[in-house]
């Protein structure tokens, strides 16, 4: 999605906000642009494409040059990515960069159009936004930003220079994320935290509705109804190197080597004498015994890690566990009552589709967990309990060290309810608990055991038009997360099955060579997957097959085995998701695609 960033200070702007533009990458963008205060007046420069072309176009047409400015990365919605359609955009006073979907923008336009302002030039809403602006400014920022707030329906946040007012951004959220960093002498704002991490440590986050004025290096604040603001100071414990690729090629193998400390960083805090506590997390051991239903509701790899979640908490607690994608249960009008337990699942903490379910499950009364990555954000703040993960900024679109923390968040609440719910033995849970506690070190040992081997198999997976994962049980929970992460960096067509269901048709679809990647880490339904794997090599399938040291399985139905340790079958998962993420990134690499960014994707879906 897009990225917003703006900077009042002593630096040189254009640098600075293109610095912290590069830090927002991550999060998709087809164009960027600038717009900085130059002797008083405003100087634009945008383009579509990367911040390298626009560092050419500024070196060839001049680079504005002042100490104020906004700065955007788009990723287009409205209007095709083009120069035209890049930010910032500009009315006639005013001129501003934007993230998140103006809803109403063609009444908007309608209007401004009935009312002698018919000065569009590109497609997008955000221009309609500049325009109104405008239209409302009577030389009172202002006054203007909150008749314009007043008129947005929609999900967005905005940087605002007034031609008449230079060396002063303004900034307002509306659900979109947006922070104010405060450094020495100098302000800035940022969609996410790792844009100023560089320059400061320091920031404030805007709410709903609030609205900043950087002037003269600090900021202020005001509510909505215009009322000055006092804002807690808040401190980001990264630092720049945990923001940075540290030497590796790409984040997506940095994030991968991070797991092991990912995973301690998080369950270490919540284990207490050998057993899970998840008591700071406002989760109670009452709350857990009554709990009659669950639903794990989230996007993407959130939801995969869902997926597990499900068996894991079924069949250790005894509790039922719908698992459903945000976008489709906020629109189902779903049977929820008092005594149901929503579990929101959230890297971001912002994404909306998942945003909307825990609005919805809290005005139907049912009590709302999230667990989510960034601390103080949206999900974050408005759930009835939190679990943080501590997998540290994830700057990859393709999630792989959030994934693994969410299992790992996944294992101690199953294992926690079962106890609550009577359904595991203290001596059983402890023993779970201790090998959920050896994670870290199994981790780290599979990925040094299996990169090799992932790295020489993807270079039989990049001619592949199409593939399949199979598996059974939570091996098949597993699959649809490594299906999803080959797809996204690789760009080869991939779907995960039931192997069971197989001959329902799409075994229909194996021809000679074309890869299956078996998951095959459940010791109890390894036969019958087995089964599966020689019934597509019979059919010429290339198999792949991901299993434990001691598996016994036929060499040959097999074309390329990666053996992963042995531990508890019920763990499996956080070992198995390893030479899958492994797997994804080298075929990735192989084909020389843009790993951490792949095309069309972005890594905080904030609109819809
Ligand atoms: C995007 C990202 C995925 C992520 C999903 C949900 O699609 O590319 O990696 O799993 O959004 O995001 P969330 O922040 O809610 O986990």
């Amino acid at each position: 999605m897009c990225g917003i960033v703006g900077y009042v200070g002593p630096r040189d702007c254009t640098d600075v906000l293109v610095s912290a533009l590069t830090k927002l990458e991550y999060r998709g963008y087809d164009s960027a642009g600038i717009a900085v205060f130059e002797n008083g007046r405003i100087e634009v420069a945008k383009t579509k494409g990367r911040l390298a072309d626009l560092t050419q176009k500024m070196e060839k047409e001049g680079k504005p040059k002042g100490h104020a400015g906004i700065g955007h990365t788009r990723w287009a919605t409205h209007g095709e990515p083009s120069d035209v359609n890049s930010h910032p955009h500009s009315g006639r006073r005013v001129t501003i960069v934007h993230n998140g979907i103006i809803e109403n923008y063609k009444q908007l336009k309608q209007f401004l159009i009935e009312n002698d302002r018919n000065e569009f030039l590109s497609d997008t809403d955000t221009e309609v936004v500049a325009q109104l602006l405008d239209f409302y400014y009577d030389g009172d920022p202002i006054r203007c930003i909150r008749k314009t707030l007043h008129e947005l329906r929609g999900s967005f946040a905005l940087g605002i220079i007034f031609a008449d007012r230079p060396e002063t951004v303004y900034a307002v959220r509306c659900e979109s994320p947006l922070i104010v960093g405060q450094g020495q002498d100098e302000v800035f704002i940022a969609s996410d935290v790792p844009a100023i991490i560089k320059y400061t440590k320091n920031y404030y986050l805007l709410e709903q509705g609030e609205i900043a004025i950087l002037k003269d290096g600090s900021a202020e604040f005001r509510s909505l109804h215009g009322r000055p603001l006092k804002k807690e100071l808040l401190f980001a414990d990264w630092d720049e190197d945990s923001a940075e690729k540290g030497g590796y090629p790409h984040y997506m193998l940095k994030e991968i080597h991070e797991q092991p400390t990912a995973v301690k960083t998080t369950i270490t805090p919540r284990i207490e004498d050998g057993l899970p506590n998840l008591s700071e997390c406002g989760i109670i051991f009452g709350t857990l015994r009554n709990l009659k239903n669950i639903f794990i509701v989230a996007c993407g790899t959130a939801m995969h890690a869902g997926m597990v979640g499900k068996y894991v908490i079924e069949k250790l607690a005894r509790v039922s566990v719908t698992v459903d994608i945000a976008s489709e249960f906020r629109y189902r009008d779903p049977l929820l009552t008092h005594d149901d337990l929503i579990i929101i699942i959230s890297q971001s903490g912002e994404t909306a589709d998942s945003k909307a379910v825990l609005s919805l499950a809290k005005s139907r009364g049912a009590k709302t967990l999230a667990i989510v990555n960034v601390k103080g954000s949206s999900i974050a703040r408005e759930a009835d309990m939190v679990i943080y993960t501590h997998a540290g900024p994830e700057i990859a679109v393709a999630s792989t060290k959030a994934y693994m923390v969410q299992l790992a968040v996944m294992y101690l609440f199953a294992f926690e309810t079962a106890l609550a719910k009577g359904k595991l033995e203290e001596k059983e849970c402890r023993r779970l608990t201790a090998a959920l506690l050896k994670m870290p070190d199994v981790i780290e040992k599979t990925i040094n055991k299996v990169v090799d081997m992932c790295q020489y198999v993807s270079t039989k997976l990049i001619t592949a038009d199409s593939l399949l994962y199979i598996g059974r049980g939570l091996d098949y929970a597993l699959s649809m997360e490594g299906s999803l992460k080959l797809k996204e960096i690789s760009y080869i067509h991939s779907e995960s099955y039931a192997a069971g269901e197989l001959k329902h048709g799409t075994i229909s679809l194996i021809t000679e060579g074309m890869p299956v990647i078996a998951v095959a880490t459940q010791n109890t339904l390894l036969e019958k997957t087995v089964s599966n794997i020689k019934e597509v090599k019979a059919r010429g399938a290339m198999t792949i097959v991901i299993c434990d040291e001691e598996a016994d399985i036929d060499a040959d139905a097999v074309d390329y085995m990666i053996r992963i340790p042995k531990i508890n079958e019920t763990l499996m998962p956080m070992v198995a998701t390893v030479p899958m993420q492994l797997l994804a990134y080298y075929t990735s690499v192989n084909k020389g695609n843009d790993v951490d960014k792949p095309r069309n994707l972005a890594k905080s879906v904030t609109v819809e």
